[in-house]
């Protein structure tokens, strides 16, 4: 046997016995009816998992423990340095008053199939929402909580929720947002109405409540009967997760229950090599997919016990806040962004900070949400003795597509890259033409159809556009919409998106989305925003604008409107901070801005005017501009 060896097997049994592997790693799940089979792919290309299955997620994340006697572990461990704040649920605990939550959901006449928006912060009722919907087989959406009303207003119509649960507000270090005065403002502007808001209202802000729709949490929640689980098809929705796409209109990407409690029960013990009991800490919010699957699901579906932190690798209070959780709460792992340590590294460069506390218990380091480039990576290796695992996956995956999987054993880990193909990817890299490249070089990564359990089925109301945004152009396969290459041992490095998606801390946002808005000020004719480099974020937005001709306003002013325009519609979490004016934006000659090429200059790359340019020059001008806001040195 060589190292790599028994992963191997897996994998290729995975995709060689699909039926047989998939069934059997069904088998650490309950189900009320078990399925018929694992793969019905007689709607291809719209795949499902586990036709015929019924179960409950809520009940396998909760109930089933407590009724196989471990009632007293512990699900749930709520730190909140920004609070001062520190709670801890035992499975009892948390089931009982997640099914006291589903009562009082139930009794607003939420029903199976029906839409909960939940726009809530980092709190344990946040999961406990979660959870309820998933109960009752109620669809839930979290909002993250850093995005502004607009943002809100797309989900709300695109979703038609009946109810929403929201908290009164989300403690940031420097501030406390008030998610109320968002919630109001998006349900006015929104043509959906949501029937009744049931809100948190917490100790740090009091929300002002709209009769007759509002509810209090506290008082209508307190003493109702605690609702059953209800069993569903293994194949319905659990939740919708919206995601930046190419427009204004995020994608509602659907996350069925069935293949996704196999899924991740499979990657707990298989990638993430945890056993049931011990603590495992994802430092993510639940608004994102990340903290969907690996805060709340994952976790309790396996049986283990998580960490919901409500805080930041960095000023809560210093940059050994990380390590003050893993010891004191005796975490045996931790999954974060690569910027959550390059924020650290940057505040405490040679860990000084680390010595202060017993990590004796922590085995494993996890990082996803961006690229993980190798000088962080190398970093935490020296700094933790640990593995450092880099993992790639997206909204749409729902876990991990490549990664180093710990629990079947440690395979050599190469900084820079993700590792290998998770069990049912496929994947191949593709040159322009759409033909397989040769191992190094790189080109766009797919995966070959069906995707593995736990993906995404399709988007929500919108067959049309999930088929055209990721099967359409390389027909047979999943668009993954990130390039990058495969060694020779199978490795997987992912370099880049190859649309107009960036990654800014490890949030996924779209460029094409920040233009709408700047493309809306009265004084632009023509905008593009591209993602530059940045040592802290991987990535941030910045702004072109060439204005319209007779504008008299001074391009200051117009800087500081779009930037707040930004701010306003999609949120402070795109950071768009940085726009400038310049005369015109580098084309080719049938008018495609030239995107790749202006980031090339503002990164002082080196760069090519490419054949197709209509006029060269203007990528010096671009070059000048940028050089008094910092960028393009070269
Ligand atoms: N609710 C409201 N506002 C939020 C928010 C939330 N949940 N999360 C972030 N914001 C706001 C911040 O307050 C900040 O606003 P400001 O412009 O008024 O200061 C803005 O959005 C940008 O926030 P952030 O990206 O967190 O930047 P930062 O400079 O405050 O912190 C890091 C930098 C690296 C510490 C931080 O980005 C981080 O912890 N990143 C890890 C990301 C992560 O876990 N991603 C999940 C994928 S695994
Ligand atoms: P999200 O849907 O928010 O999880 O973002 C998914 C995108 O983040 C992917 O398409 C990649 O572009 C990027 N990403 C996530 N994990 C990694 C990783 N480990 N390495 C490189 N890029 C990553």
């Amino acid at each position: 046997m060589t190292v790599g060896d028994i992963y191997r097997a897996q994998h290729a049994r995975s995709l060689a016995d699909r039926e047989g592997f998939w069934l059997e790693q069904a088998d650490a799940i309950d189900w009320y009816r078990r399925p018929d089979r694992a793969l019905d792919d007689s709607r291809a290309p719209f795949y499902r998992w586990f036709p015929g299955g019924e179960l409950n997620t809520c009940h396998n994340a909760l109930d089933r423990h407590v009724d196989a006697g471990h009632g007293d572990r512990l699900a749930l461990i709520y730190d909140s340095p920004v609070t001062g704040t520190q709670r801890r649920y035992t499975y009892r605990e948390f089931r009982d008053a997640t099914a006291e939550l589903a009562g009082a959901i139930a009794a607003l006449g939420v029903d199976k199939g029906d839409r909960v928006i939940i726009y809530m912060p980092m709190i344990p009722e946040a999961a406990m929402a979660m959870l309820a919907c998933a109960r009752l087989g109620a669809i839930h959406s979290v909002v993250f909580g850093g995005f502004a009303a607009k943002e809100l207003v797309s989900r709300i119509d695109d979703c038609a929720p009946k109810l929403v649960l929201a908290a009164s507000c989300g403690v940031e270090p420097a501030r406390i947002v008030e998610y109320k005065p968002l919630l109001d403002q998006a349900i006015d502007m929104a043509r959906h109405k949501p029937a009744h808001c049931l809100v948190l209202q917490r100790p740090q802000c009091k929300a002002t409540m709209v009769d007759g729709r509002d509810l209090d949490w506290a008082t209508f929640v307190a003493g109702k009967p605690p609702a059953a689980c209800v069993p569903v098809a293994a194949t319905d929705p659990l939740y919708i997760l919206y995601t930046s796409g190419t427009t204004g209109q995020p994608k509602g990407v659907v996350r069925d229950n069935g293949g996704y409690c196999v899924a991740l029960h499979w990657s707990m013990k298989n990638l993430y090599g945890v056993a049931p009991g011990e603590v495992w800490w994802t430092a993510s919010d639940v608004g994102w997919v990340v903290g969907h699957s690996y805060i709340v699901y994952g976790p309790l579906i396996y049986g283990a016990t998580s960490i919901l932190y409500e805080g930041k690798p960095v000023g809560t209070p210093d940059a050994g806040a990380f390590w003050r959780v893993i010891a004191e709460h005796k975490a045996v792992a931790l999954f974060t962004a690569p910027t959550a340590f390059r924020a650290i590294k940057r505040e405490d460069p040679d860990g000084k900070l680390l010595k202060k506390h017993d990590l004796s218990r922590f085995r494993t380091l996890f990082l996803a949400g961006e690229r993980g480039d190798p000088p962080t990576i190398e970093w935490a290796q020296r700094l933790l003795k640990v593995p450092v695992v880099d993992h790639w996956w997206q909204t749409e995956t729902g876990w991990v597509i490549c990664g180093n999987f710990v629990g079947l054993e440690l395979m050599p880990v190469k900084p820079g890259s993700t590792s290998v193909p998770a069990p049912g990817w496929d994947l191949q890299v593709l040159d322009a033409e759409g033909h397989a490249v040769k191992p190094g070089e790189i080109g766009a990564i797919v995966g070959k159809l069906p995707m593995p359990p736990g993906t995404f089925p399709t988007l929500w109301n919108a067959d049309d556009r999930y088929r055209q945004a990721y099967l359409a152009e390389y027909p047979g396969y999943y668009k993954t919409g990130d390039a990058g290459f495969i060694d020779a041992d199978g490795y997987v490095s992912v370099m880049t998106r190859v649309d107009d998606v960036i990654n800014v801390a490890g949030h996924r946002l779209s460029t094409g989305q920040m233009e709408e808005v700047l493309a809306s000020h009265d004084a632009v004719a023509e905008c593009a925003v591209i993602g530059v480099a940045d040592e802290l974020k991987g990535q941030v937005p910045l702004g072109f604008l060439v204005l319209k001709a007779g504008v008299e306003q001074p391009d200051s002013e117009i800087v500081a409107e779009v930037v707040r325009m930004v701010r306003d519609r999609i949120g402070p979490v795109a950071f768009f901070k940085t726009a400038v004016v310049v005369a015109r934006l580098p084309k080719t000659r049938s008018g495609k801005i030239l995107r790749g090429t202006m980031q090339r200059i503002a990164d002082s790359q080196d760069y090519k005017a490419p054949a197709t340019i209509d006029d060269p020059a203007v990528l010096n001008e671009i070059s000048v501009a940028l050089k008094p806001a910092g960028y393009a040195r070269k």
